[in-house]
């Protein structure tokens, strides 16, 4: 009966779009993005997507029709406008060519124009020639074309990053040295515990003095391979990273200048630094122990907290006895249910900015907003960006509860049900959320050749 009733809506939405339609599509003011890229095969896929994507995905790129200010019109344009970007942008220069697509954006193009799901059936009713048409299959291989190597990737047997040793070593000392800390009682590794799956285990942690911050803490494991540090993605680096804790009042509430005094006083430290980092000529200090430095030697031991070899890992490279086949299930469901358009990549996330609440408003049914749930937003000061966060990775999730930046939810199976509620608009069954759990179990890898867990990780 339902069905019935929204089948007729339906059929009469469509009749007052091919009424109207034809009139409306005269008065949106579509600003044409011009073309500058060299590849000639571009043209026709940023043609497509400006007819067919452009009006609510791009800020900016299109100047609404008189009726886009009606009263109920407008709210029905507009927060679709808004919800649209809040999910995915295209920007004026992905369509010019200036800035080129990123893997992330492609795939999601690509699994929206293989599902068909885009543009909204409402707008195809109002712009008849606004689907895509006849240029799906050329923007189908456009895409194949450009981002080739796109999907979920094991992490390397060979370290990437070549460390060099000497400063690894210096690095391990800062990070498990209290004398960061204002009051000698916290060090990096007090809320990136080995025995926590590199992050606390607490809602938010525990800085000096016992204060609470604002926002649960990430795993520190596999984090030289994130695009972006913290939830907000306000550090470009783990260099930079480093600067954050040691000065931030709740968590380890001290001043640099404070820092170095107490570390120059250590003669191991001030040998380490003058081996590691050589002191220019020039300088009058007796020691190299700089921000720069300290900053330095703690990220480049970071690049050495690596967890490969996870059972999922081994199937990806070939071994499909590594899981098994209720978690070969649970990876199937994660595939098709398009979690791995955003958990992609190497650290199965971490490589975009996306929305908390794509499908439904995530914030609404939780309550009690905090200024850190706006995300990006207190980053950029940019609508669209409110409540996106970095894509969290999931190596080694299931050590790493509780989950999400408001660290709400312990359970990996209920965090696995609101991703499949709130992210790609499907309620998982029992059976299913637990299949891919147990595949989620799979990603937990090896620190120094040992399976990490729970307990002695050093
Ligand atoms: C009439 C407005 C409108 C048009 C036109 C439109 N979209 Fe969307 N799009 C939305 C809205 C609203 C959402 C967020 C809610 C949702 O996903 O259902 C969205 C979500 C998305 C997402 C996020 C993933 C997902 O499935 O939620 C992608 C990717 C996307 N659109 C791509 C496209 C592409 C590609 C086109 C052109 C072929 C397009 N859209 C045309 C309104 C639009
Ligand atoms: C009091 C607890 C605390 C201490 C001490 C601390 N951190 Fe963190 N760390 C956090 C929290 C909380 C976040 C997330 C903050 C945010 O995103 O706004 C974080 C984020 C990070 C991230 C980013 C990870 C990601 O996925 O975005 C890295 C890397 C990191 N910390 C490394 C360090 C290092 C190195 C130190 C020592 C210099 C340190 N942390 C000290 C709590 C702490
Ligand atoms: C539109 C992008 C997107 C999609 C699709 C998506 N996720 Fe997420 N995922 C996120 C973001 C963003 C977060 C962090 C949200 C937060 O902290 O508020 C997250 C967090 C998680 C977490 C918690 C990780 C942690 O350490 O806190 C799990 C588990 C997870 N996702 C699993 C899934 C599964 C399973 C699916 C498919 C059903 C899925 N995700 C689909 C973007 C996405």
């Amino acid at each position: 009966m339902n069905y019935l009733r929204a089948w007729l809506l339906l059929g009469f939405l469509i009749l007052v779009g091919l009424i109207l339609g034809p009139v409306f599509n005269f008065l949106p003011n579509r600003l044409t993005v011009k073309v500058i890229s060299p590849d000639k095969d571009f043209l026709a896929v940023s043609t497509c997507l400006q007819n067919s994507c452009m009006d609510c995905h791009t800020p900016g790129a299109t100047i609404l029709p008189w009726y886009a200010n009606m009263p109920i019109a407008s709210d029905i344009i507009y927060s679709d406008i808004a919800n649209a970007q809040g999910a995915f942008i295209i920007s004026r220069e992905n369509l010019s060519g200036e800035a080129p697509f990123d893997s992330v954006q492609l795939n999601k193009i690509k699994m929206v124009l293989e599902q068909n799901s885009m543009p909204p059936v409402l707008y195809l009713a109002m712009h008849w020639n606004g689907g895509v048409g006849s240029s799906k299959n050329t923007m189908l291989k456009w895409i194949d074309k450009a981002s080739p190597n796109y999907g979920l990737k094991p992490i390397p047997k060979e370290d990437p990053f070549h460390s060099d040793a000497e400063k690894v070593q210096l690095g391990k000392h800062l990070y498990f040295d209290n004398r960061l800390s204002v009051n000698d009682t916290i060090s990096c590794s007090s809320c990136h515990s080995f025995d926590r799956g590199g992050a606390d285990g607490a809602i938010v942690s525990a800085g000096v003095k016992g204060q609470k911050g604002v926002i649960n803490a990430p795993t520190v494991f596999n984090s030289a391979f994130n695009f972006v540090q913290f939830w907000d993605g306000r550090a470009a680096s783990l260099k930079e990273q480093v600067t954050g804790p040691v000065t931030n009042p709740v968590e380890m509430g001290s001043m640099w200048s404070q820092v170095i005094d107490k570390l120059a006083k250590d003669e191991q430290y001030v040998a380490d630094f003058a081996k590691s980092y050589p002191p220019s000529e020039s300088s009058t200090s007796k020691h190299s122990i700089t921000v720069r430095n300290i900053s330095d030697a703690i990220s480049t031991y970071e690049q050495t907290l690596i967890t490969p070899n996870c059972r999922f890992d081994r199937y990806l490279q070939g071994d499909k006895q590594a899981i098994n086949s209720d978690e070969e299930a649970g990876y199937k469901l994660f595939v098709s249910h398009n979690c791995v358009s955003c958990h992609t990549g190497i650290n199965f996330g971490s490589e975009s900015f996306e929305k908390m609440g794509v499908k439904k408003n995530y914030f609404a049914w939780r309550g009690h907003l905090t200024n850190a749930d706006n995300g990006r937003y207190n980053v950029t000061h940019e609508e669209k960006d409110r409540f996106e966060f970095k894509v969290p990775t999931l190596r080694n999730v299931a050590l790493t509860a509780p989950y999400f930046h408001d660290g709400s939810v312990n359970d990996l199976n209920v965090a696995v049900k609101i991703m499949g509620e709130y992210q790609v608009g499907q309620l998982f069954s029992d059976q299913e959320a637990q299949l891919v759990t147990k595949f989620l179990n799979t990603l937990t890898g090896e620190y120094n050749g040992k399976q990490l867990t729970l307990e002695n990780n050093h």
